[in-house]
């Protein structure tokens, strides 16, 4: 008889071992996953995108996310691509694991998602200048920053009352991409009190060919220094 008792010393410990709530023991949503299982937005955003965008899409280093103008300008595509490969010469980093990241697809799409559901609030824009556009005249645009822009930002960018931080400072420029300028002047950071295209002043729209013409300019003050990385423009 002495192995039915063994039988059922097994079967209690068993069931004890199976049971999820003794004392102590982690509780499913407790117990780590492996950092692909990851499926929640916020800490996906979190993780791999707060530090430099910012908390919650704003005040980051790196441009605002959490604008609703900017979220309705960008499409789907822009921004799995962006997020899938990164930015070559800037400090975007490719987060694909196709491109030597660690995100998954199906991750980088709760990304996508994520950011439109939270952050795309408001309706389309109208007459805006398209995302992305064919180069501009740096001669026009001379003339548009003197108009539109350095009321903030002084007569050559260097730095106003309103907008301290010089624009037009070769290592500044050395580390944005001219399609990260387009889109700063086109959907603005709210979050730093930027206007967007229709602010320079309010009731002047900048035009397509304008916005185009005034980052040829600030792009013709890039200094290429020896051996840096540069973004790759297009
Ligand atoms: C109403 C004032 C205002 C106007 C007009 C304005 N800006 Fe700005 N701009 C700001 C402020 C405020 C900041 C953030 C503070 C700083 O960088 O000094 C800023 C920052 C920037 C930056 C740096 C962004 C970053 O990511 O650090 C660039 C580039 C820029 N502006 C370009 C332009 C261009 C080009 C125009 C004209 C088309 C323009 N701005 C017009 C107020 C303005
Ligand atoms: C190490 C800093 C860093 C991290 C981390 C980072 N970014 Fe970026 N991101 C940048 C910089 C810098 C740029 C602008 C680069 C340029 O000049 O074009 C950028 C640009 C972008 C743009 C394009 C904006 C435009 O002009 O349309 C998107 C979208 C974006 N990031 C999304 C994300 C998401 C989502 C994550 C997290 C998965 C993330 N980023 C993580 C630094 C970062």
């Amino acid at each position: 008889m002495a192995w039915r008792v063994g039988i059922a010393a097994v079967l209690v410990v068993s069931l004890v071992a199976g049971c999820d709530s003794l004392p102590g023991r982690p509780r499913e949503s407790d117990r780590p996953i492996s950092p692909s299982q990851v499926k929640s937005f916020a800490r996906l955003y979190d993780e791999n995108c707060a530090g430099c965008h910012g908390a919650h899409g704003r005040f980051g280093a790196a441009y605002e996310l959490a604008d609703a103008t900017y979220q309705a300008l960008v499409d789907d595509a822009t921004l799995k691509r962006i997020i899938s490969n990164g930015i070559a010469g800037t400090a975007m980093p490719a987060f694909a694991q196709t491109a030597g990241g660690y995100l998954t697809t199906a991750q980088i799409a709760i990304l996508v998602d994520g950011m439109r559901q939270r952050w795309k609030t408001g309706r389309p824009l109208v007459d805006a200048p398209p995302y992305a556009g064919p180069d501009g005249d740096p001669g026009r645009g001379a003339r548009t920053f003197a108009q539109s822009c350095a009321p903030c930002h002084g007569p050559k960018g260097e730095g106003g009352e309103k907008a301290p931080g010089s624009i037009t400072d070769p290592s500044y420029l050395a580390l944005v991409s001219d399609q990260s300028l387009r889109t700063l002047i086109i959907a603005g950071r709210s979050d730093l009190g930027h206007p967007d295209w229709r602010g320079y002043p309010p009731g002047q729209p900048l035009s397509a060919e304008q916005v185009a013409d005034v980052v040829a300019w600030l792009a013709a003050r890039r200094q290429h220094f020896q051996g840096a990385v540069y973004a790759r423009n297009r």
